[in-house]
């Protein structure tokens, strides 16, 4: 038997591309493991009426690891609209199945590393290389939303803040509220885990990204739970910035900072900033990591101009395959990996049409591998 049972989750557009080139340099790599296919995405939204079927929900409890492409999300009513007619009218609410996934199987941390690798000419400055570290089960993802707003709840937010007064006269079609809902324990916890990540990789400093000054409850929380967490990692240097001026001083000075941790949505912003310092999104790694599983992921989506042209760059998508191997514990091969990938960048004869090439992705994949081989 395998030792590893890895779900394997193409998903929309370019993911599929880009998970078939990961799988040719996992395959080089001789990973010893089997991969289990498993349906999400927009196909399955249509025809079913749910991107997460329960049956790849049942499959991800049963195997050590994932590796995802891309979804495509839509907004309400184009979900609607793409609906199996025999599906419609049947109250069925499209929720985004990564998102979901973070929050089903509590994976709370969203590691997002943005290493700018030597001869990389996308890279915006040389020496860059920042770890995010992204809540991502709660904050404005939390999923708690309403449009139209229930009569009930703008009675209440009317009779429990006086700032709720200038929208309390409109209708319920009028306007839509989105919670923000943050924890002291989640908001704990991916500090710490940042603070982890940096005393185990001696990492000189972590900064806690928000806008507490402004979103004062629940970012007031949140930097409070830092500065605490702080205390217990003296050697490490902390620091705070506003979401808007840290945007502003990452791209003037990148090398000041170092790991980075925010809640949900600012990590998500922060985070594709970093990766176009790195070469863009073609570059963007993530993991999902929970206590029991973790997902693998690029940052970027499904970029339905490219889907099935094989011209996507799948570096993003072999970044985050180290990454799950660095996860599994199998660090020479990880190691093995990255180095590969940091060889073809260097040579730049292999390059795909975002680093200025005609490449495909196939054929940026087979690269990798060959120097995995050598
Ligand atoms: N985790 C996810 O699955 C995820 C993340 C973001 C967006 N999405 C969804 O993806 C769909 C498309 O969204 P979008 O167009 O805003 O974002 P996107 O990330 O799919 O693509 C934006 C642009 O970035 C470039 N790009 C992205 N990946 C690339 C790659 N591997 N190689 C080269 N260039 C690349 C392309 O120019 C592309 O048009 C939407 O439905 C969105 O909801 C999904």
């Amino acid at each position: 038997m395998p030792k590893y049972t890895i779900a394997w989750l193409p998903g929309d557009g370019i993911g599929v591309e880009v998970l078939d080139a990961t799988r040719v340099v996992l395959d080089e790599l001789r990973v010893d493991a089997e991969y289990v296919h498993g349906d999400i995405g927009w196909e399955f939204w249509c025809k079913e009426g749910d991107a997460f079927p329960q049956r790849t929900i049942d499959l991800l409890k049963r195997v050590d690891a994932a590796m995802f492409g891309a979804i495509t999300s839509k907004p309400m009513k184009a979900a609607d609209a793409d609906l199996a007619p025999e599906l419609r009218d049947r109250g069925l609410v499209y929720r985004s199945p990564i998102v979901r996934m973070r929050q089903l199987f509590d994976l709370y941390v969203c590691l997002r590393p943005c290493k700018a690798y030597p001869g990389n000419r996308l890279n915006y400055k040389p020496d860059i290389d920042l770890v995010m570290f992204r809540e991502n089960t709660e904050d404005l993802y939390s999923g708690v939303e309403f449009a139209p707003v229930p009569p009930e709840l703008a009675a209440l937010l009317a009779k429990l803040s006086k700032n709720f007064a200038p929208f309390a006269s409109l209708g319920p079609d009028d306007y839509a509220v989105s919670c923000k809902i943050n924890t002291r324990k989640g908001s704990e916890r991916i500090v710490r885990a940042a603070f982890d990540f940096a005393r185990k990789f001696k990492r000189r400093k972590v900064t806690v990204i928000h806008k507490a000054n402004v979103v004062r409850a629940t970012d007031g929380i949140f930097l409070e739970m830092a500065r605490r967490v702080a205390k217990d990692y003296p050697e490490i240097e902390f620091d705070d910035a506003n979401i808007d001026a840290i945007c502003m001083w990452l791209l003037k000075n990148p090398s000041n900072y170092d790991v980075l941790v925010a809640p949900n949505l600012y990590g998500d912003v922060a985070s594709d900033l970093c990766a176009q310092m790195v070469g863009g999104l073609g570059f963007g790694c993530s993991g999902n990591i929970g206590e029991k599983l973790a997902v693998f992921e690029p940052t970027h989506g499904s970029a339905p101009k490219h889907a099935g042209k094989n011209k996507a760059n799948p570096i993003a998508t072999i970044l985050a395959a180290k990454m799950m191997l660095d996860w599994l514990g199998e660090t020479a091969k990880a190691e093995k990996l990255e180095k590969a990938v940091a060889a073809v960048i260097e040579e730049g004869k292999v390059r795909t049409y975002d680093m200025g090439g005609a490449n495909t992705t196939l054929e940026m994949g087979q690269a990798i591998a060959r120097k995995c081989k050598a």
